[in-house]
């Protein structure tokens, strides 16, 4: 039996302000907690018992999952009193892994929407006797990432979270998030207090010698730490780009959940996904959008690649680009809502109170 532990902790997102009661794990994407996604791939390749390490908001998993039978899966929790930090999360959960001392554990952080050969990476792990096999990706821009620099058979040679000089740029592969851990690993770091696996177990492990394996895989790949992120991630579920069991009906442009009602010519296109209760009303457009639970669209209004909070309400012909609008907030009639602009939970714009004039 293949086991996994899945890190759903930390100091909470950027995404937490504007969705007071939901950690980022449990946001709907495509219609259910974004969790169900990953907990359904995995399933899907065979993982039996998932061990949730949780430290923030963790009292809402439970009462949703509860011990995973509905998935198919025995699920138990975790939750660290003070954020015991990603190492910390994986070896404070330790006791409960069935896995004997050679055996592998995967190991995921919650955040990331793949579609990683799951099966692939532990065969690679078993095929190279790795003491840790990690899947790599390629980005850009690494710095937000732990880079992973590999040899020609794919060995890892250094990790190093967060770069920031050019100097430390020496690849485009960033750590992916997915780890198959040698158990008898997690048994080897310390116990009882913070620790980062990406800054202290991973650098130690390479300057004991360990064996690190990496694993590059392109497939559709996305952390979803940001709010434009998760609202992609969203919306690629709904289209069919990111791959997911999970996904309640068909993969196309739209999905419009069971309770919610949509007026016949209102345009919803780009992945847009409508909640349980959400209300869009005529003449609305709304493309590569999240409309949680019970919000309201008003007519003509225009919504494009944003996240719109849960009863929360947008006017009469308002645009919106790029914004999260919080849970309960209303955005009076005719305004116009631009990139990067969040909106606070119940807070109130007025009709017509702010426009977009680049002065040129
Ligand atoms: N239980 C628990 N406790 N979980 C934690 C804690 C903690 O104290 N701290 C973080 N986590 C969980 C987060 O919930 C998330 O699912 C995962 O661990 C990674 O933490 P993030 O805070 O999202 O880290 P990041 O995105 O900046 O960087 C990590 O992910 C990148 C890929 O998206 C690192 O692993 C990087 O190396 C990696 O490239
Ligand atoms: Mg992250």
């Amino acid at each position: 039996m293949t086991e996994a532990i899945l890190l759903v902790g930390g100091k909470g997102t950027r995404l937490r302000p504007l969705t007071v009661h939901t950690p980022k794990p449990m946001l709907p994407a495509a219609g259910v907690p974004f969790l169900t996604h990953q907990l359904a791939r995995a399933r899907a390749a065979g993982v039996e018992h998932i061990v949730l390490a949780t430290s923030y908001l963790a009292e809402v998993f439970e009462p949703h999952f509860g011990d995973g039978s509905s998935l198919g899966l025995h699920l138990e929790y975790v939750t660290e009193d003070e954020p015991l930090g990603t190492g910390g999360a994986i070896r404070n959960v330790a006791a409960r892994l069935h896995s004997a001392p050679d055996d592998p554990v995967l190991v995921f952080n919650g955040d990331i929407l793949t579609g990683l050969d799951i099966r692939a990476l532990v065969r690679t792990h078993k095929a190279t006797s790795a003491d840790v096999s990690l899947h790599l990706t390629r980005v850009t821009d690494p710095r937000a990432y732990g880079l992973v620099p590999t040899d020609e058979t794919g060995r890892v040679t250094a990790f190093l979270e967060k770069p920031q000089t050019p100097e430390e740029i020496v690849t485009d592969q960033i750590n992916a998030g997915a780890y198959v851990f040698r158990r008898s690993v997690i048994d080897t770091i310390p116990a009882g207090r913070p620790v980062s696996v990406e800054r202290e177990t991973f650098p130690e492990l390479l300057s004991i010698g360990a064996h690190l394996q990496g694993l590059v895989d392109s497939t559709y790949w996305l952390d979803l730490g940001t709010p434009a992120a998760f609202v992609r991630g969203s919306a690629d579920l709904v289209l069919g780009r990111a791959p997911s069991p999970a996904v309640p009906g068909r993969c196309g442009d739209r999905l419009i959940l069971p309770s919610a009602r949509v007026a016949a010519d209102a345009k919803l296109t780009g992945g847009t996904v409508v909640g349980e209760g959400a209300f869009v009303a005529k003449g609305a457009r709304v493309s590569g959008s999240t409309i949680l639970a019970g919000a309201v669209v008003e007519p003509g209004a225009v919504i494009t690649d944003s996240l719109i909070g849960t009863g929360a309400r947008v006017g009469e012909r308002s645009i919106l680009t790029g914004t999260v609008i919080g849970d309960g907030a209303i955005v009076g009639a005719d305004n116009e809502l631009r990139e990067g602009v969040r909106v606070w939970c119940d807070a109130r714009i007025p009709p017509g109170a702010l426009r977009f004039s680049p002065d040129q």
